[in-house]
């Protein structure tokens, strides 16, 4: 597995890759690499020529206050996950190197998709992401980019970028990979200590008593989501920062589920802020 550090090296691995007519899929990390993270490796592997990861600790999408310092960084770990996919290449540059002394241009989705959800609750998050993964989808020369739904709203607004400037690739929202208690796989589970791990369970519990009301016939958003509060309410150490129903991919307000809709939560456990969602999708009238 080759390791590029630099502007230059990546864009001469790309270059010579897609002059030799291969696609390359391209998987955006901020590394300290789970199973949903390879899940992500092994689908670009499957529709793609080459696979290049990035890990980067992307400092521009984190807010004061927020987990910049403390993130989980563990470069040589990841680069042995990387090797078992195997994953061809790995982009990991310094934040001097993405961001060198005069860089000025960041990208805004002015829309309000980035107002709400973790865009409401983390101001500036998604003009950081939007800026970088632009950069890497553009030095990676990327056909393909591949994302989680733990992230669905990150998706959404990597979905509206990618078609408001023309970008060439092919956005894939991979489904969110959980442990067997449930708990959506994140880099930030590591903060966890066992109790607060026993914890976050309550939030796909929460998720499911929603989707078991939803299939049962309730659709009314308001009820929804207060099916979500009271299960996360019974746990004493989850603080709810939002819980919120939108339809999906438009994120626009609704108050009954007609279509696809993203049931989508964050809460703190402890001071570890972690992100879940499901997708209700109303069942099609027959025939
Ligand atoms: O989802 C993430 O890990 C990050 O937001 C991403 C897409 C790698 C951009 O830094």
């Amino acid at each position: 597995m080759k390791i590029l550090r630099t502007i230059q090296e990546i864009e001469e691995y790309t270059k010579a890759v897609k002059a030799s007519g291969r696609t390359i899929g391209l998987v955006p990390t901020m590394g300290a690499l789970h199973e949903g993270h390879l899940t992500l490796m092994r689908l670009a592997r499957q529709s793609c020529d080459v696979v290049l990861a990035s890990v980067f600790v992307n400092p521009v999408q984190f807010g004061p206050g927020e987990d910049y310092d403390a993130y989980p960084r563990q470069f040589e770990d990841d680069c042995a996950q990387l090797a078992t996919v195997p994953v061809d290449a790995v982009f990991h540059p310094d934040p001097v190197v993405m961001y060198p002394s005069g860089y000025a241009t960041y990208i805004n989705v002015e829309s309000a998709i980035t107002q709400k959800l973790c865009g409401a609750k983390r101001p500036g998050h998604f003009r950081g992401v939007a800026t970088v993964v632009v950069k890497l989808m553009n030095l990676a020369r990327a056909d393909k980019a591949f994302f989680g739904q733990k992230d669905a709203q990150q998706v959404v607004v990597i979905h509206r970028f990618v078609a408001d400037l023309n970008l060439p690739v092919e956005v894939v929202m991979a489904p969110i990979s959980r442990e067997a208690s449930g708990l959506a796989r994140s880099s930030r589970n590591v903060y966890l200590s066992a109790s607060e791990r026993t914890a976050a369970l309550v939030l796909h519990r929460s998720l499911q008593a929603a989707q078991t009301a939803f299939s049962q016939g309730e659709k009314e958003c308001l009820r929804l989501k207060q099916i979500v509060q009271t299960v996360l309410g019974s746990e004493p150490l989850a603080d709810p920062d939002y819980v919120e129903l939108y339809s999906f991919p438009e994120l626009a307000d609704i108050s009954r589920v007609q279509g696809p809709a993203l049931l989508a939560i964050a809460v703190r456990i402890g001071r570890t802020r972690l992100i879940d969602n499901i997708i209700l999708e109303a069942e099609k009238p027959c025939c």
